[in-house]
């Protein structure tokens, strides 16, 4: 199965008439979801610094039959952000989901982590949830939008330790924490909002791990003793994202093949 270019899944959840935001969608994780939401009937658009990257992304989704549009984004930029949530909306109309997906690894512990590398990695990867979803759930309001939804991208590190990725993991723990208590805040708006935590998703970002030496001793620790693949999010994705999630808020689900409850005696 190649990483690089995945299929999109359908899996029967219908997205018409719904206009879903995908931040990072230049590559990856997000590369690959703008693609499945779009397949399921969605008209979405995707933010990132890669222009480029996202307008080839918008051709392939369209040549597919899809609806799509890209848009210049740089999430840790408030004005950026504002700029595209308000051209979102005028060009495909009232937003109903979104996506913050986007985000950047670290690779230092706090004791060799500086200042510019945690404010980096903060900024994208919570402060940016934080921003986005503000935004957006104004724009929800404004228009009196039903059901609008957002999903977070969050992580099995934010409840699982590991050495050598602080920033980022603390992050991640912010991430699941602010799901729950955005979600606690916007339901009296009709907004429901939940995160997915994945495990290790083949990806360029994971490359260095999955692709290495390491790799079958890192599977061995995986229950499910594999990495994930970017169609394994899929599911979870369209459940979160349609009504057949209309009475969860405040859940952060994980896809990791089992990791986070992987035996403390292997
Ligand atoms: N891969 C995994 O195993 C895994 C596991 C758990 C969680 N996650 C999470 O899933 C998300 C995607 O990860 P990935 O593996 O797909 O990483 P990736 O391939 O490196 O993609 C990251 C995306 O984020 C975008 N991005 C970074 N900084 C940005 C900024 N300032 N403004 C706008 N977009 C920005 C990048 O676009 P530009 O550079 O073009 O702006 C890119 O599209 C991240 O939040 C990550 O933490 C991944």
């Amino acid at each position: 199965m190649s990483t690089n270019q995945p299929s999109p899944s359908t899996l029967g959840v219908d997205l018409t008439g719904k206009a879903i935001i995908v931040t990072g969608a230049s590559s990856g994780i997000g590369h690959h979801i703008a693609g499945t939401l779009a397949a399921n009937g969605a008209t979405v658009v995707l933010g990132a610094r890669r222009a480029d990257r996202l307008a080839t992304r918008v051709d392939e989704i369209t040549d597919r039959g899809g609806r799509a549009l890209a848009l210049p984004l740089d999430v840790c930029d408030s004005e950026s952000a504002r700029s595209f949530l308000a051209d979102a909306e005028a060009e495909v109309g009232p937003l109903h989901a979104l996506v913050n997906n986007a985000g950047v690894e670290s690779t230092d512990t706090y004791l060799t982590s500086d200042e510019e590398a945690w404010d980096r990695v903060m900024d994208t990867n919570l402060k940016s949830v934080w921003m986005m979803s503000k935004l957006f759930s104004e724009q929800v309001i404004r228009n009196d939008i039903v059901g609008a939804t957002i999903v977070n991208m969050s992580s099995l590190t934010a409840e699982r330790a590991i050495k050598g990725q602080f920033a980022y993991v603390v992050s991640k723990g912010g991430v699941s924490r602010l799901t729950e208590v955005m979600a606690l805040e916007s339901a009296r708006h009709g907004i429901r909002v939940n995160a997915l935590a994945p495990g290790y998703i083949h990806t360029a970002a994971t490359e260095a791990l999955t692709g290495s030496d390491l790799a079958a001793g890192f599977e061995r620790a995986i229950p499910m003793r594999r990495f994930g693949q970017f169609e394994d999010l899929d599911g979870p994705l369209l459940l979160l994202v349609s009504e057949a999630s209309a009475y969860m808020t405040g859940s952060v689900i994980r896809v990791d093949g089992g990791h986070a409850v992987q035996s403390l005696t292997l």
